[in-house]
C-alpha cells in the first residue's frame, strides 16, 4: 500500500541557491516510518531467504542503506548505473548502461531498489536485462512513484509514496548532482515562477 504525499513549506536548506526554492514534500520522519513498513512487507514475502538488493546508482543509495538496515536477516547488495536523464530536469528518453553489476544474480532473490519511478523506461530496461540472468525472484522497491508520468508498462512491487508530477530532490535524488544529501524529499523550483513540472 502506498501513502499519498502531503505538502508543507520549508526554510532555506543547506546548499540551496538563491534562484532556487525548495518545499518539503515528504519529511524525513515520514520517510523513515514508510521505509520501515516497506521492509516489513518485503520480509513477510521473503521470511527466511537471503535478499540481494540491487541499487540503481546514484539516487537509490540513501533509500537502499536505510532499507537494508530495516530488513534484517541475510542481505547483500550490489549496484548498477544507468542514465536516462540529461543534466537538467528533462529525460532524454534513452537508457544507457554506465556500470554493470559486480556479481551474478542467477538463482538469487533479487530486489531492485530505485529512488523514483517516472516514465518507467529505466525500470523496463533493467527488468528485461535482469530477467535474462535468471534470478529466482525479481521484485522492485521504489521510494517514489510519479504515476501520471508513466510511459512504459511497469509497476513496482513495493512503493513508498505516490507523488505528483513535480521535480523532486533530496534523500538521494539530485538536481545537477546537488541536494542528494537533504534528509527530506523536496520539490525544487527555479525562481519564484520557475518550472517544477516536467513536460512529457
Ligand atoms: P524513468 O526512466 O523516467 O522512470 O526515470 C527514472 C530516473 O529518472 C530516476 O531513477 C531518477 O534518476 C530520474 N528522475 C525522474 N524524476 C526525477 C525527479 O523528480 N527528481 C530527480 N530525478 C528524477
Amino acid at each position: 500500500m502506498s501513502t499519498k504525499a502531503t505538502k508543507r513549506t520549508a526554510r532555506v536548506k543547506p546548499g540551496q541557491r538563491e534562484e532556487e526554492t525548495l518545499r518539503v514534500l515528504i519529511s524525513h520522519k515520514r520517510i523513515r516510518e514508510r521505509v520501515r513498513q516497506m521492509a516489513q512487507d518485503i520480509r513477510r514475502d521473503f521470511p527466511n531467504e537471503p535478499v540481494h538488493l540491487v541499487g540503481v546508482l546514484k539516487g537509490s543509495v540513501l533509500f537502499l542503506a536505510d532499507l537494508a538496515r530495516e530488513l534484517g536477516g541475510e542481505v547483500s547488495f550490489d549496484f548498477i548505473s544507468v542514465s536516462s536523464y540529461g543534466k537538467g530536469m528533462d529525460s532524454t528518453g534513452e537508457v544507457k548502461m554506465n556500470k554493470d553489476l559486480d556479481v551474478s544474480i542467477e538463482g538469487r532473490s533479487v530486489l531492485v531498489v530505485e529512488d523514483i519511478l517516472d516514465t518507467g523506461l529505466t525500470l523496463k530496461y533493467l527488468l528485461r536485462l535482469f530477467e535474462e540472468r535468471k534470478p529466482k525472484h525479481l521484485r522492485v522497491a521504489v521510494l517514489l512513484d510519479k504515476v501520471e508520468r508513466r510511459i512504459a508498462d511497469v509497476k513496482a512491487d513495493y512503493t513508498g509514496f505516490v507523488i505528483p508530477n513535480e521535480f523532486v530532490v533530496g534523500y538521494g535524488l539530485d538536481y545537477d548532482e546537488r541536494y542528494r544529501n537533504l534528509p527530506d524529499v523536496c520539490v525544487v523550483r527555479l525562481g519564484p515562477r520557475g518550472k517544477t513540472k516536467i513536460e512529457a
